[in-house]
């Protein structure tokens, strides 16, 4: 794919044909044209920015370059990348990233693409995906708060930024450390029309929410703080905008607590704020010049944020303490002093502030708990600057450059060219321009201008930057590349463009005109300790935490590192940390000095390439050699390719380096044996060695995979062979026992069979023999009866068994009478009694005879009955069939004697009259109570009962009232209480029937109906219905009356009531029984 592309001039500046300053920058410029802005001189990779967005950056390019050599696609900044961390992943070798080039060559870019990649091509668990999240996002968070627009870069690095990204034995990101230097905080304060101040200020202002801006007590309007530029700010509003909301998601995503956040930003905002306190000239004092604030209002304000008293930052802005020793001079500001201790504030906390922050990011990403961490270390420090007034900043910033540049110099040129020499390789030397001067000129302890100005701060006396500058022309009037006023004018070279306050160092990469305003006072970088005490007293925590120093019980007087010293020595711990590493190198040209895309100025570029020394880094590329190593270290890792060195080589490594290149048949012009170490020429013959490394190594995987493989299977076959012994002697224990209780059983079963078998041939013997004896008895007691019989017959009579018989059981019977005779029951017909029988023959005549003794019994007491009696009975006899067990009174009418005329009509004078009114005998006679049908009361009446007829008669007069012929009545009722009432249903045909049925309460009931009921039968010859029921219905005259006889709930004297409910029922309550 790649292979196919068009090519533009030469991807590999080595292969240049011919090598000249011209053809370099030509052909940095012919793949310019074609948007072709990456180049390589070997490994080291020339990146010109295109200040265009350029498609070569997406996720499909990343996957072409993982996995690939860096020889095999076109140039490409991923290329470097993955080189870096093929290398950091495989071979163990900790790697740095060295970006440099111009401010605004495009370093910082750069740094983010290679971390860009870095993470597309590690792993993708939940766990690596966040703290890639964490890395990357620490990026905006950083350029806001760090980087600021300035006359050449929009975004240009404020700070100089180094991070460790480290990794597991995998390759995957576990965390990183970010170092952070020297960021420029003068800008917070000041800065040069055009330019801007640091992001984060802006974005505060255009992008923060409405209630945020409310609550931080802001205005959306940058024009409305002296800090921010003006005429700058409104054009990015938007950008700024959306750019808060990315840098506020950003904090959250490292791990900043929404709290942490919100802190921050109200010192951004009290940063903001604090620019707008403005001082005056106080006139009540006695001192005239002292100042005050003016707004106090505002001041108010910010204080309020922050929970500090406005009364203690009035004073310690208006106000200096001196101490000194034990002693406390206080003084007043003047307005100029007040403004610059207001601004020296701002810059402190805003330093502060970002410190914190990047202590904040380590803390989330630091790598806790791993021992053995693979390293990749990514520098992108502020480019090299020449502004029209440069200052303590670019002095600083400008060392720093020199120092690396002095290690590219040392690694890529120097170094390399030395160690040919020390390894006796053939080699014509390669002439660069070292910079090793400079630095000295720079760093040097004594003489060096960083020494010079810590000497000049910490002197006592009074120190000015002019004392200063004077003290460098005293020291440094004879160096090469220093410069001032007076040094050209003791050579009498008059240089008008040379101010006198400044001094000019030719750096590497140019004359920089240093103004030395300020130098002293930013190296001394003191902030009053009034101010620092003020802050200390806020109630904001963040900010109280920023000032340890204003702590009263930390009064100590010494005086902090110089930020001259201070930045000296973190770059040389950087020097130092990027020596023990293994360097990449991406080189940043910048094109235009109008930061405008397709504009290519070669007056520019030919300048970085001079001063960047590529020429010099392609000469020694092309003559050297692309790869070394030392012998053993080769051996090591190469050994596996050779038949003699593998597994093991005894011999000198030397030679064993010598067999593997001749194993691979290398020609001998592409590489050399030096005294240490073995050097390989092109990329492509390391290529080989690799390519065949790899094959060898996945044969050797493949060896031990199956020796391996094949342990496991063994392990395991042994294992289950165990097992299965165990189990098969366990099952073989089972099917035995399980056999062998079968088996028990089984014999069990037989011996049980046997055994009954031989007991039953036993017995059935034994009653054999016992029958036989049995017989032979009996035989033999027959033979001797016979015997005995034959002997004796003549003695005995023939029949005297049945006599003996015979008397026995007369004897039997005689007695059984006799015990009879005596045990006789009682001659009454009710003792139904009959004693028992001893012997069982006899039961079937014992019964017999009880019968006939009963019936003998009964006869008897028959006899006895006079005709009269006998009348009696028959009637008790006739009573029985028609009442027993149907009405309640006739168990108490049994042992009564039925009397029949009662009234004795016949004798008793009284009812003469009746009595002749009569003709036939009379049957019954007594008073009845006769119930009157209209209302149910009862009247007492006569009543009678002859051979023909029934009469009722009126008891005072025995004059007849109703005379009723029997052959009339049709019916009789009674109840089955024990009451005395009767009901005479007569025949519809009945002469007396027209008033209607007789309804009455006789005393003897039961005997008038048994003798009226007979009565009818002799005279009818039928049988009329008596029903013995409680509720019967009776005619009273032509309307039928329902009669219900009830109990009543209580015994109450009363006997009965009568009473007629209406004219269709009769309710009679009888008494309770
Ligand atoms: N590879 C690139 N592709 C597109 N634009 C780029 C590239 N590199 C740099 N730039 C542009 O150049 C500007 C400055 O780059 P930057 O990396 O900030 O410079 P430096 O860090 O060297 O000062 C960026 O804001 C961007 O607009
Ligand atoms: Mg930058």
């Amino acid at each position: 794919m790649d292979l196919l592309q068009k090519k533009f001039g030469t991807e590999d500046m080595i292969l240049l044909e011919q090598l000249s300053e011209d053809s370099l920058v030509d052909n940095l410029k012919t793949r310019f044209a074609h948007d072709e802005i990456y180049t390589y001189i070997g490994n080291v990779i020339i990146s010109v920015n295109p200040y265009k967005p350029l498609p070569i950056y997406t996720p499909e390019k990343i996957n072409t370059f993982k996995n690939c050599k860096i020889f095999e696609m076109s140039p490409h900044i991923y290329a470097i990348a993955d080189e870096a961390y093929q290398s950091m992943r495989d071979q163990d070798k900790d790697q740095c990233i060295l970006i440099t080039g111009e401010s605004g060559a495009g370093k910082t870019e750069a740094s983010k693409f290679v971390m860009s990649y870095v993470a597309a091509v590690c792993g993708k668990s939940a766990e690596v995906t966040r703290v890639k999240e964490q890395l990357l996002q620490s990026n905006p968070v950083l350029e806001a708060f760090g980087n600021a627009k300035t006359v050449r870069n929009d975004n240009s690095s404020r700070f100089g930024k180094y991070m460790d990204i480290e990794f597991d034995y995998k390759g995957e990101p576990l965390g990183g450390v970010i170092s952070n230097y020297l960021l420029e905080k003068s800008r917070v304060a000041k800065h040069v029309t055009g330019e801007r101040n640091f992001h984060i200020f802006y974005q505060l202002v255009s992008g923060c929410p409405d209630d945020l801006l409310k609550k931080l007590k802001l205005e959306r309007d940058c024009s409305k703080y002296i800090y921010l530029n003006e005429d700058i700010n409104a054009l990015d509003g938007m950008e700024d905008a959306t750019a808060f909301a990315v840098v506020r998601h950003a904090m959250l995503t490292i791990g900043f607590s929404e709290n942490e956040v919100a802190s921050v930003l109200e010192i951004v905002a009290f940063v903001l704020k604090l620019g707008n306190i403005r001082l005056d000239t106080s006139n009540q004092t006695n001192s005239a010049d002292s100042c005050f604030v003016n707004n106090i209002k505002a001041l108010d304000g910010i204080c309020e944020m922050i929970g500090l008293d406005s009364s203690i930052l009035e004073h310690a802005l208006c106000n200096r303490t001196v101490e000194a020793k034990k002693d406390k001079v206080a003084t007043t500001l003047t307005v100029s002093q007040g403004y610059y201790a207001r601004d020296a504030l701002a810059k402190n906390i805003y330093n502060r502030l970002f410190n914190w922050i990047v202590n904040r990011i380590n803390e989330s990403i630091k790598v806790q708990g791993v021992k053995h961490k693979k390293v990749m270390g990514v520098l992108d420090i502020y480019g090299f600057e020449i502004f029209e007034d440069n200052s303590f900043e670019q002095f600083i910033i400008n060392y720093c450059n020199e120092k690396l540049q002095q290690v590219f110099i040392e690694l890529t040129l120097k170094e390399e060219q030395e160690e040919y020499v020390r390894e006796g390789i053939n080699w014509t030397q390669v002439n660069y321009f070292d910079n090793a001067v400079i630095c000295d000129l720079l760093e040097n302890n004594l003489t060096g201008i960083l020494a010079m100005l810590d000497e000049e701060c910490l002197r006592p006396g009074q120190v000015t930057d002019a004392t200063f500058l004077r003290k460098l022309n005293k020291v440094c009037a004879g160096h090469k590349h220093f410069e001032s006023k007076e040094t050209t004018n003791a050579r009498h070279i008059y240089d008008k463009t040379l101010p006198a306050n400044c001094f000019q160092i030719k750096h590497y990469a140019g004359k920089v005109t240093y103004n030395t305003t300020g130098f002293v006072d930013k190296n001394n970088d003191l902030l009053f300790r009034d101010l620092s005490k003020a802050m200390f007293c806020a109630k904001h925590a963040l900010i109280k935490s920023l000032f340890p120093d204003g702590d009263p019980r930390n009064s100590s007087l010494k005086r902090p590192p110089t930020a001259g010293s201070q930045f000296r020595a973190s770059v040389s711990f950087l020097m130092k940390n990027l020596h023990s590493k293994n360097p990449n190198y991406i080189r940043c040209i910048k094109p235009n000095d109008r930061k405008a895309p397709s504009i290519f100025t070669d007056a520019i570029v030919h300048q970085q390439v001079q001063y960047l020394g590529l020429l010099e880094n392609v000469r020694v590329r092309r003559a050297g050699f692309a790869y070394r190593q030392v012998y053993d270290q080769f051996l090591k890792r190469y050994k596996m390719l050779s038949k003699e060195t593998w597994p093991k080589w005894e011999g000198k490594d030397r030679d064993g380096v010598l067999a593997i290149v001749a194993a691979l048949q290398i020609p001998s012009d592409e590489y050399a044996f030096g005294r240490t170490k073995v050097f390989i020429r092109t990329p492509q013959s390391l290529l080989l060695l690799e390519e065949r490394r790899k094959q060898r190594l996945s044969e050797l995987v493949t060896i031990i995979q199956s020796m391996f493989r094949c342990w496991k299977c063994r392990r395991e076959f042994l294992k289950m062979r165990e097992s299965q012994i165990v189990i098969s002697a366990w099952y073989k224990r089972h099917l035995e026992q399980n056999r062998y209780r079968q088996k028990k059983a089984s014999t069990l079963i037989i011996q049980a069979y046997i055994r009954g078998w031989k007991a039953r041939r036993q017995l059935h013997e034994l009653k054999q023999d016992k029958r036989l004896n049995a017989a032979a008895a009996t035989i033999s007691a027959f033979w001797k009866g016979y015997q005995v019989r034959k002997e004796y017959r003549k003695y005995f009579r023939t029949d005297a068994t049945r006599i003996i018989c015979n008397f026995i059981y007369l004897k039997i019977l005689q007695a059984y009478f006799k015990g009879l005779k005596k045990s006789l029951p009682s001659m009454s017909p009710s003792d139904k009694s009959w004693p028992p029988v001893h012997y069982k023959y006899l039961t079937g005549m014992h019964q017999e005879l009880r019968k006939i003794f009963y019936a003998w019994k009964c006869k008897k007491y028959r006899e006895q009955f006079t005709p009269e009696k006998k009348a009696i009975f028959e009637e008790k006899l006739y009573a029985s069939e028609l009442f027993k067990d149907k009405k309640a009174l006739y168990l108490r009418s049994v042992p009564q004697r039925f009397q029949g005329d009662y009234l004795d009509v016949k004798k008793n004078p009284k009812y003469q009259k009746l009595s002749s009114a009569v003709d036939s005998q009379i049957i019954v006679s007594e008073t009845v109570d006769k119930i009157n049908r209209s209302n149910g009361k009862s009247t007492p009446m006569l009543f009678l009962v002859t051979k023909s007829h029934c009469i009722f008669a009126d008891p005072s007069s025995a004059k007849t009232k109703d005379v009723i012929s029997l052959t009339d009545i049709a019916q009789l009722s009674t109840s089955k209480y024990s009451d005395g009432i009767i009901a005479l249903h007569l025949k519809q045909s009945a002469t007396a029937g027209s008033k209607g049925d007789f309804l009455f309460i006789s005393n003897h009931v039961i005997e008038v109906v048994t003798k009226l009921h007979r009565m009818l039968l002799t005279t009818t010859k039928e049988k009329v219905n008596l029903q013995t029921v409680n509720e019967f219905t009776v005619r009273f005259k032509k309307d039928n009356v329902s009669v219900k006889v009830m109990e009543a709930a209580e015994r109450n004297g009363t006997k009965l009531t009568c009473k007629k409910k209406n004219s269709h029922t009769l309710e009679i309550t009888v008494q309770k029984e």
